[in-house]
């Protein structure tokens, strides 16, 4: 049931500060002073002593295992290698029994997905499931793992399952960090509290809705458009990307926002689009410095922007702006506009949203 909103990709992205509530509830303790993962429970001396991460997934997942690469890295300081299923899979790739396998899935039936984990576990790697539909073939497969709870997703388009995977990605990061050793108490509660504040901050971002619209209507006649972030924040670029072509079937590109300058560069001119994911991180001035290389050439610039951040209010022509966050949870929040953006240039061109054409809702074909 769509339960009054015109498209069920609208309503699953406005479940979101629910949806990622469920996925922390009965894990973050009440006083967020830890996190409990029941389902790594048994995985927990493998994890601990992983000597590499390995994240594999297809679409909205494989980009999701992106954001978790970074969140790894930076605090559990392991070593993380994401991949496409399907490349993992042919690519007689190396293996070994201190490798822990993630594989991210909504719908645990991915094809690719499914014989990633099958070579994966036959290779001797612990393998662990990030999956929504319980008892589906991935979580089935796997040595352990966490559900996201999202609820059943009925859009083609993944919205909230996206942010569920990422908020168990930033959970699993914290507490692998902090077990690890290298993330201080202090700093794994402030990432705690940070998580339990998300529904409220979406929330706050779900309320500027009307505006997003009237930007997808100046812009939803474009050809082409180019979505540039850093860091955690580039897999919400390409993410950002791939909603809008799904669904609108506008050609989009993510970029590695420095990667600019190798070659998407020639293609801004003002008839052309730059959404850039712009929130106040340690490399927002690199950021800024992008934007300006945009605007010499006349493109034009859609922003993701920290509130009140008043230099890129004057630099953009348009901006989004989300709640003040740190950085841990910033993907959370700054994928919310670019949904919402995609979902309204779709609107406005008139295609089937929750029914793009040629896709399906999970890809059981290799
Ligand atoms: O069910 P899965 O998460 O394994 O599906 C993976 C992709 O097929 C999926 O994310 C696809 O890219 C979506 N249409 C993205 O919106």
């Amino acid at each position: 049931q769509k339960n009054g909103y015109d498209h069920f990709m609208l309503k699953e992205i406005f479940e979101q500060p629910n949806t990622i509530e469920q996925s922390f509830k009965g894990r973050i303790k009440t006083d967020n002073s830890d996190i409990v993962l029941g389902g790594l429970h048994n995985v927990m001396p493998k994890l601990m002593d992983a000597r590499r991460l390995i994240i594999i997934g297809c679409g909205t997942s494989w980009h999701a295992g992106l954001v978790g690469e970074y969140l790894f890295e930076e605090y559990c300081r392991i070593p993380v290698e994401v991949e496409y299923a399907s490349e993992f899979r042919y690519r007689n790739p190396i293996i070994d029994e201190d490798d822990v396998v993630i594989a991210i899935s909504q719908s645990g039936e991915t094809a690719d997905t499914l014989a990633a984990v099958k070579l994966a576990k036959e290779r001797g790697a612990t393998v662990l499931g990030i999956c929504n539909v319980v008892g589906s073939s991935i979580p089935r497969e796997t040595d352990g793992g966490v559900y996201i709870h999202a609820g059943v997703e009925i859009g083609v388009a993944s919205t909230k399952a996206f942010t569920a995977q990422v908020t168990i990605l930033t959970m699993m990061a914290a507490l692998l960090g902090k077990e690890r050793g290298k993330l201080s108490l202090e700093d794994y509660r402030v990432i705690i509290q940070e998580l339990s504040e998300v529904p409220e901050k979406i929330k706050t971002i779900l309320k500027t809705t009307d505006h997003i619209r009237k930007v997808a209507d100046k812009y939803k006649d474009a050809v082409n458009a180019l979505y540039l972030g850093r860091g955690a924040l580039f897999p919400v670029a390409l993410e950002g990307a791939l909603k809008l072509k799904e669904v609108s079937y506008l050609h989009a590109e993510g970029y590695a926002a420095a990667e600019m300058k190798h070659g998407p560069i020639a293609l801004v001119d003002d008839n052309l689009p730059v959404v850039v994911v712009a929130a106040k991180d340690r490399y927002y001035e690199k950021v800024v410095s992008n934007i300006q290389e945009v605007k010499a050439r006349k493109g034009n610039i859609i922003a993701v922007v920290s509130e009140g951040d008043t230099q890129l209010d004057k630099m953009c022509d348009d901006i989004f702006e989300i709640p003040r966050s740190h950085p841990a949870v910033a993907p959370l929040l700054t994928i919310i506009p670019l949904q919402l953006f995609a979902y309204y240039v779709a609107i406005l061109r008139g295609t089937d949203v929750d029914q793009p054409r040629n896709l399906a809702k999970s890809v059981t074909v290799e």
